[in-house]
């Protein structure tokens, strides 16, 4: 059915080393969406995040990928859903052999042309670099664009993005994440992003889910959120770093 959620969350819950990290988690993700996950540090939202690729899994409840068990079909979840850390992952060697990692997960990788190594570079606007650069000799945000290229070579339908700009200025983290946009409407992905910046997202995210010590205290559009004691609630007001022009 066209509207059968994309992931649906049902009564997760997440327990590690005694901690009580997730609580009673219900929601589910339609596909097109663009969703920010906020939280202060430590609420649960790289525990969560991780979830959506099953890398974390919940100790009670269950998790739907295209109404599926999460689990049902690691591989072909894993090809469906990439991840961006807040460091981007590098592998030593030049572009091409960081691209060709992307196999892992697609068998038909290590046959993949140049010419589609080079679009995906393209894609991610690094057109001008040339495979045989050395992976790290790369700025932290041709990095990180090269970590994205490397998952769009699996041809996700979901992105998930932990931070991914963290560590970078306010104008590269904003061009990153104009570039993400861009890239989920062209390609007509999902988007499930991270963050501690609220003023960051409300860019781009049309839903938020506000997480506070592993509960979700709200669930909306980002209007009828960001301006509400539930920001405040949940330690997101104050310290703001990114402007808002
Ligand atoms: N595997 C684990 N074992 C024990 N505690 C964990 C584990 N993973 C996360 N935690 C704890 O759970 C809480 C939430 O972690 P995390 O999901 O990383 O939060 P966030 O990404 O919002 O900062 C933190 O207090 C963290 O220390
Ligand atoms: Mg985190």
């Amino acid at each position: 059915m066209p509207n059968d959620p994309l992931f649906q969350f049902i009564d997760v819950s997440y327990e590690a080393g005694g901690n009580k990290i997730l609580s009673r988690i219900n929601f589910a993700v339609h596909k097109g969406e663009f969703l920010a996950v906020l939280g202060a540090s430590g609420a649960g939202k790289s525990s969560l995040l991780r979830m959506f690729n099953s890398l974390t899994s919940p100790s009670q409840g269950q998790i739907n990928f295209r109404t599926q068990n999460i689990d049902s079909d690691i591989q072909c979840l894993r090809k469906n859903v990439g991840i961006l850390f807040q460091n981007p992952v590098v592998f030593s060697g030049n572009i091409r052999d960081n691209l060709l990692a992307a196999g892992r997960w697609d068998n038909n990788i290590a046959q993949t042309l140049d010419h589609e190594l080079t679009h995906a570079l393209e894609q991610v606007e690094m057109g001008n670099i040339e495979l045989t650069h050395n992976a790290k000799d790369l700025s932290g945000g041709e990095q990180q664009r090269l970590a994205l290229a490397r998952t769009l070579l699996n041809h996700p339908q979901v992105l998930l993005l932990d931070e991914p700009t963290s560590n970078l200025d306010p104008k590269l983290s904003r061009s990153i994440m104009d570039l993400v946009d861009k890239l989920r409407k062209t390609l007509k992905l999902t988007v499930i992003a991270v963050s501690h910046d609220h003023l960051l997202m409300r860019r781009y995210a049309g839903r938020v889910i506000v997480l506070s010590r592993g509960e979700i205290v709200g669930d909306g559009p980002f209007k009828a959120l960001d301006r509400s004691a539930v920001f405040e609630k949940a330690g997101l007001l104050g310290n703001e770093v990114n402007d808002e022009t």
